[in-house]
């Protein structure tokens, strides 16, 4: 298949697209390098031996997306561009909400224009909202807890209601967990500009010692040790899953979540990646972080049983791959 992925330099995308590659798909990237870097790409091909094709364009550009568009027929398109920082979306709604929900607008009316069949969207499980965990796809989503988690849901909302109507453009929603790790040629990994917003590259930017120390947000909650827990998965098994779904996905809307089902809280994924890389990670205990929710993993069942995907990598993989690309990534 042709397939245009979006945000295809960034976490996600970079090794979406080496699995697309792998697998013999072409591929046509889109990055406005707002949060990624444009070496990625000679990365990616160091890896795969293939050069895909980079536009470094807004996705939110009308214009210069249907520019592609015209130059080439797509067979799907996953569309990975965004702003992501749970944190960071409560301090600037607009952006969030402007650049997340304009993009999807922008690609879906023009997969419609031009007869592109498959979408498959960067959701997240930050959609169900404070539920109890595991979350399952036929959960109602309640109100998020962030901005950054009701731009999802909105997208969510309007490629469902595009999908109904058009019925040559099918949609697959994709809700990530936490994606961690690296590709383990240490090539490719998780590599945000400025101070991390996530947990696992401010954990390998302290254990590097290019941040002092980081900060716990929070151990007052109602969990084992007090801190959060989330479903960490492993970017490559992330990847496969859009695979999975590019190649599987049926007609209409479908929802899948992609977890491996299992909570792990802050602390132990510290531990893990101490004892697993023998180095040390400093940290301090401080205030809650505003639009944190205790407690959120996957219920990963529907995913195998539809598309015959599941996660495979453990956690120790996870840590583990995300120092080797720290060090690789800075030497
Ligand atoms: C994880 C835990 C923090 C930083 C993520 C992504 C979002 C979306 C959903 C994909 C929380 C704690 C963090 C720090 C800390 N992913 N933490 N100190 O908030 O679960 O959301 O998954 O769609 O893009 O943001 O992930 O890594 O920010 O936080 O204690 O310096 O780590 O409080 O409990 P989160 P996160």
């Amino acid at each position: 298949m042709k397939v245009l992925v979006t945000g295809g330099l960034g976490f996600i995308g970079s090794h979406t697209v080496v699995q697309l590659a792998k697998r013999g798909h072409k591929v046509v990237i889109v990055d406005n390098l707002s949060n990624s870097r444009e070496d990625v790409l000679t990365r990616i091909e160091e890896i795969t031996g293939i050069k895909s094709k980079l536009f470094i364009e807004d996705a939110t550009d009308e214009a210069s997306m249907r520019r592609i568009f015209e130059a080439s027929s797509f067979d799907g398109v996953i569309h990975f561009a965004g702003l992501k920082a749970v944190g960071e979306s409560i301090k600037k709604p607009i952006e969030y909400y402007y650049n997340n929900l304009v993009s999807t607008m922008v690609l879906s009316k023009l997969c419609i224009e031009f007869g592109v069949e498959k979408f498959v969207f960067s959701s997240s499980a930050t959609v169900y909202g404070n539920q109890p965990s595991p979350l399952s796809e036929i959960m109602d989503l309640k109100e998020r807890t962030n901005p950054y988690g009701e731009t999802k849901a909105i997208s969510e909302r309007i490629l469902t209601d595009a999908a109904k109507v058009n019925l040559g453009f099918s949609v697959c929603l994709l809700r990530y967990f936490n994606p961690i790790g690296a590709h383990e040629s240490g090539l490719l990994g998780e590599d945000p500009r400025g101070i991390p917003n996530n947990l696992m590259p401010f954990i390998t930017r302290v254990a590097n010692r290019d941040i002092e120390k980081l900060t716990i947000f929070g151990d007052d909650y109602d969990t084992e040790d007090g801190t959060c827990v989330r479903d960490y998965i492993h970017v490559v098994d992330i990847a496969e899953g859009h695979i999975a779904a590019i190649e599987n996905m049926g007609k209409g809307v479908s929802v899948y979540n992609l977890g491996t089902g299992k909570g792990t809280s802050v602390l132990e994924l510290i531990e893990t990646f101490k004892k697993v890389n023998g180095v040390d990670v400093p940290f301090v205990i401080g205030e809650r972080r505003p639009g944190d929710i205790a407690v959120c993993y996957a219920d990963p069942s529907k995913a195998y049983k539809e598309l015959g995907w599941k996660a495979n990598k453990s956690l120790e993989d996870m840590v583990r791959d995300a120092w080797r690309f720290e060090v690789n990534n800075n030497q």
